[in-house]
């Protein structure tokens, strides 16, 4: 089994929708023997919480339902967690540094890696997931079909390699 975090800053906009339609792709493809996945935030805010009504609505126009409740990333993560993959920069910067080893730190990566296909883009210059919070509805469906492609490739990547 491979277990995958997706990581933002509130997990309220972007890792919750990353989780939901990942989940959803593991579950249509039959996968879910294989993969699994989860999500978190680097920041406390929104603990607790389901996610944003707009990243709610938008994945439901898309037919993924997101069931989810803020959480905090914590170290335990990165034993419970094959792989966390961050939304942006700074997110990937947070956990990189709260990773204490080369070890842990290696299980740290972009999903905007898998944006460009299955093999992972070099972490450097991986574009980011752009935080939808503060902005038009339009950011959220740019977000929505950004994740979309990213899973996507992401689930081929780890079904196909050995
Ligand atoms: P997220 O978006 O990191 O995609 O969940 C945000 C949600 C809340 C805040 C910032 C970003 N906030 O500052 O409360």
């Amino acid at each position: 089994m491979k277990r995958v975090l997706f990581v933002c800053l509130g997990n309220i906009c972007r890792s919750p929708v990353a989780e939901g339609i990942f989940m959803h792709k593991v579950r249509e493809r039959g996968l879910e023997s294989r993969l699994t996945g989860d999500s978190a935030g680097t920041a406390g805010y929104h603990i607790g919480e389901p996610p944003h009504t707009t990243s709610s609505s938008v994945a439901r126009e898309y037919g993924v339902a997101l069931n989810h409740r803020a959480r905090q990333f914590q170290q335990a993560d990165f034993e419970r967690f094959d792989h966390i993959l961050c939304m942006d920069r700074s997110n990937y910067e947070t956990v990189r540094r709260l990773a204490g080893t080369t070890h842990l730190q290696s299980k740290v990566g972009m999903i905007g890696q898998f944006l460009s296909g299955p093999v992972p883009a070099p972490v450097e210059g991986a574009p980011e997931i752009p935080d939808p919070y503060y902005g038009p509805v339009a950011g959220f469906h740019d977000v929505h079909q950004l994740l979309d492609t990213a899973t996507s490739n992401l689930i081929t990547h780890l079904t196909s390699a050995s």
